[in-house]
């Protein structure tokens, strides 16, 4: 069946026929799950998948194609964290671990959480000290991070409400949340990018849905653990509802024609 719709939508897409896409993506979005407030996917089947691949992406952003992805990623976090002086970040749904040099190398201490077991046995060897944990019920105490920092996980997390809300309650006031994300806009699910400039949002951004299947998924790992498409005002009101104040948004400065990450700095204000 996948591979039958799949077929249907690279004909459609090959051949420029719009009512053959449109078909073909109603039925691909009967096979999709919805977000908030219905189980999106449990943290069990969560953590299996990033169990079963944890190596694979491990490749992928240390030395593959994800690499690029996740220096860029680094940069902005320099920019929205800035020096640490010792203080301490929490770095939520940390993987492998492939931002931990770059956050050290700020100046801040890391621990990090994350779902996937296989995930953290990578991430502890870079001598990262990390619990596993589901990011919207944190096994950490109130007020213990100076800064929580998130990277390439917002189109993972089942709810972003419960997320944030988890974020703010675990930083002191005054500490700071960076998010750095696949571009709701531009880097979503239903975005069809083409490195030599355009970039074609097919219908279907405006939903948040988990998405198991699509063949905009690709190769890679969304094809691998599914996607939840975040549009843009899901990813600013889940931040502002938790109490979170916002105080910057940046794009990467890959040189891309149209970015593919978007980083917000955002304060749990002082009381
Ligand atoms: C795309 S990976 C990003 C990993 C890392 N931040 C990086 O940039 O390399 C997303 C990560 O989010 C984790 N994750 C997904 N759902 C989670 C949850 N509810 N709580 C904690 N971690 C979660 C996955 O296990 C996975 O390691």
């Amino acid at each position: 069946m996948k591979k039958a719709v799949t077929r249907r939508v690279r004909h459609a897409v090959d051949h420029g026929l719009p009512g053959g896409i449109r078909a073909a993506l109603s039925e691909l979005r009967r096979r999709t799950v919805f977000a908030y407030g219905r189980p999106l996917c449990s943290g069990y089947r969560m953590r299996q998948r990033y169990d079963d691949f944890a190596d694979w992406y491990h490749t992928y952003v240390t030395s593959g194609v994800g690499e690029w992805f996740a220096r860029s990623a680094d940069r902005l976090l320099a920019q929205f964290l800035g020096p640490g002086d010792d203080r301490l970040c929490l770095d939520l749904g940390c993987g492998g671990g492939a931002h931990v040099p770059a956050l050290t190398s700020l100046g801040w201490r890391v621990i990090g959480v994350d779902i996937s077991a296989r995930q953290l046995h990578i991430a502890r060897r870079t001598g990262l000290s990390a619990v596993v944990g589901s990011a919207d019920r944190l096994p950490l105490a109130d007020e213990s991070f100076d800064a929580v920092a998130t990277i390439m996980t917002t189109t993972d997390f089942d709810d972003l409400r419960l997320v944030f809300a988890e974020a703010w309650r675990v930083l002191g006031p005054g500490g700071r949340l960076v998010v750095v994300a696949a571009h709701p806009c531009f880097g979503g699910v239903f975005v069809e990018r083409d490195d030599r400039g355009p970039c074609i949002v097919h219908p279907g951004y405006r939903r948040h849905q988990r998405v198991e299947e699509h063949p905009l998924l690709g190769d890679g790992i969304r094809s691998r653990v599914g996607v939840v498409n975040v549009p843009l005002p899901v990813l600013l009101n889940a931040l502002t509802d938790a109490g979170f104040v916002l105080q910057r948004t940046a794009e990467d400065d890959s040189g891309q024609p149209v970015p593919p990450l978007l980083a917000l700095a955002a304060i749990r204000p002082s009381r």
